[in-house]
């Protein structure tokens, strides 16, 4: 008896250990000071052949191709001897960092393998500070050299992480090498095909953050259901334990002190403030929020608000709300798009959902977006669905496949558990039911259950079709909070646009449904006033039409997202005529010219109610 109770036990607290355990060690969350932006000229080495690792019959790489080395090859060069090398990342190429390479030259646009990157740099030294490079995303595999000593690496392409480097860095002329593999496989996430480009690189910012030897790792506060303010403060470092550390906001003239416990952590919990005003697409309230734990202060701009399912209604704030919505993909609106999203480039895309379409909430698809999105969505107002890339098939069998997407899942809530527009966390997309499958998706709830019980959860489904009847059947469906369907009749498949409205659904009545995705492609320009055959703007004004009135008569649907604001970069469409590489069912085109469909969708949101 008592042994299955050990075992129930363990089975219990399975999900939360193990979602401790996925806390990265290291998270320097929030803004702070003594952060050095390394944003700029970065010089590299293209590396096909992996020779910097590996060299021919899988032997150890010759050192003189080990871009990783701190060695100053011209000044090698200039000494008599044998020593000879085949690469200089002093005097090689250079391209503009955070950014893709496939967007910097002609040459990369395909380019899928390994290039090794170098940044030289000046770091002011204080004694007993500690140093830490804080990489926001690197696609796919990222190898980190500092003064030529591995200092870290990192999987995932979408999801921030830290490596400390207090005993490697130096006053001056330190050389940052980082060896990037854009490369995915049968294990990784996603896998090796994707309807989206390859985007290698370094893609978003990279930052040295100097610290004092104690400081604050990670912060956060949000309001609970009971109206109250519950946080927590995470401080790293020898003087962690049994710390007074207050938390102040002077907009709602709210100071909290707290003592960290014998793990260096502090908890917060005190009724909200009368005057507190909740966040909402329509007042997105912000509040400037200090963390102080004496020689290190974090800040962050917080909105409180809550979110939860009442029957098949979602509920904001308590009141029923329908999410008037689109997909994004990470690109800025440009002929040459190399996912270098600022704070400009993220307004400009969400500013044609909120100013443009009318609607109040993104489908950030299908990974984790740049979190300059995320802080530029709780900024203007706008609901947000967040997604980690286990998208189409992953290797649903491999424990280190699981492993690596929760983690993703992990480093992704941490990040953005202080973002008020953060509502919806999706476990995936479009993966083909079977039980291995199922099984997957279910550890990823169970680890987002465990991570953050404040969201809700979703995944964007396939639907099975019978004649005219649609049914959404997944096993999957009882570990959602939220149901979400991909649905394209009309585009994909021969039905006609007539036939589209006589489409039924079938659909548990007891959660809420989104479309989260549908949609047609059309070139820009491209018009059929006559024929209105598929690829015209005409055909895709149509498509919206018959759809948008279609999902009117679904009943307990509560939000739609097409698919997708803008045209982006995919190597699976090779139309020589529409296409050439780009899929097209944005509502606006690469340069951002809306179609006519973009009325269409813009019309129906600014009827339809709240
Ligand atoms: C799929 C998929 C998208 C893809 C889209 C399309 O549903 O989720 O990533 O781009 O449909 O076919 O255009």
């Amino acid at each position: 008896m008592i042994r299955r109770l050990l075992c129930l036990l363990a089975l219990i607290a399975a999900p939360a250990l193990a979602a401790d355990a996925l806390r990265p060690p290291l998270l320097l969350t929030g803004a702070r000071a003594n952060v050095q932006d390394l944003s700029g000229r970065w010089t590299y080495s293209k590396d096909l052949y992996r020779t910097g690792f590996t060299d021919i019959n899988g032997w150890v790489a010759k050192s003189r191709m080990q871009r990783h080395r701190d060695v100053d090859v011209a000044a090698e060069e200039g000494k008599p001897g044998p020593a000879f090398f085949e690469f200089d990342l002093d005097r090689g190429p250079a391209m503009d960092i955070p950014g893709a390479w496939n967007s910097a030259t002609p040459e990369l646009r395909y380019f899928d393998g390994l290039i090794w990157f170098q940044r030289r740099f000046d770091a002011p030294m204080k004694t007993g500070q500690r140093s830490f490079l804080r990489f926001e995303a690197v696609n796919y595999r990222a190898y980190v050299y500092l003064n030529g000593k591995e200092v870290g690496r990192h999987e995932g392409g979408f999801t921030p992480f830290v490596v400390e480097v207090t005993d490697t860095l130096r006053a001056q002329g330190n050389r940052l090498v980082v060896g990037v593999d854009s490369k995915h496989d049968a294990d990784s996430v996603p896998g090796e095909i994707t309807d989206w480009d390859l985007y290698g690189g370094i893609t978003r910012p990279v930052k040295l953050i100097q610290t004092p030897a104690t400081f604050i790792d990670d912060a956060t506060l949000r309001l609970n259901d009971a109206g109250r303010l519950v946080g927590s403060l995470q401080l790293n470092g020898p003087q962690a334990a049994n710390r007074a550390v207050n938390l102040r906001i002077a907009g709602l003239n709210l100071t909290l002190p707290a003592r960290t416990d014998a793990n260096g952590e502090a908890r917060f919990d005190v009724a909200a403030p009368a005057g507190l005003k909740r966040w909402s697409p329509d007042a997105p309230t912000l509040y400037d929020v200090e963390f102080d734990a004496g020689d290190d202060k974090v800040r962050d701009r917080i909105g409180f608000r809550t979110i939860a399912v009442r029957g098949s209604e979602i509920l904001l704030n308590g009141q029923p709300i329908f999410l008037k919505g689109i997909c994004i993909h990470e690109e800025e609106i440009g002929p040459n798009p190399a996912r270098r999203i600022d704070d400009a480039a993220a307004r400009r895309l969400l500013g044609e959902v909120k100013n443009g379409l009318h609607g109040n909430y993104v489908r950030l698809s299908h990974y984790p977006h740049n979190e300059a999105m995320l802080r530029a969505a709780d900024e203007i107002g706008l609901l947000v669905w967040s997604e980690i890339p286990v998208y189409w098939t992953v290797n649903w069998d491999n424990p280190a496949t699981l492993g690596l997407a929760r983690r993703m899942q992990a480093e992704t809530i941490y990040r953005d558990r202080n973002r008020a527009s953060v509502v919806l966390w999706s476990i995936g997309n479009e993966t083909p039911v079977a039980d291995n499958r199922t099984r997957f998706h279910t550890a990823l709830a169970e680890t987002v259950r465990a991570l953050d019980p404040s969201r809700l959860i979703s995944a964007a489904l396939l639907v099975e079709r019978k004649g005219d009847t649609i049914h959404i059947a997944d096993p999957l469906l009882k570990e959602l909070d939220v149901i979400a369907v991909n649905t394209y009749a009309g585009w994909y498949g021969d039905d006609t646009l007539e036939a589209v409205g006589k489409l039924r659904w079938e659909v548990p009545a007891d959660k809420p449904l989104l479309f989260s995705e549908f949609g047609a492609d059309a070139q820009v320009g491209f018009r059929d006033a006559t024929l209105r055959r598929k690829f015209s703007e005409d055909y895709q004004a149509d498509y919206y039409r018959a759809t948008l009135a279609m999902a009117a008569k679904v009943p307990t649907l509560r939000g739609l997202s097409p698919w997708v604001l803008k045209d982006f970069r995919s190597p699976r469409r090779e139309h020589p005529v529409f296409q050439n590489g780009w899929n097209r069912k944005g509502l606006i085109s690469e340069t951002g010219q809306r179609k006519l469909a973009f009325e269409v969708v813009a019309e129906h949101y600014k009827a339809r109610a709240k």
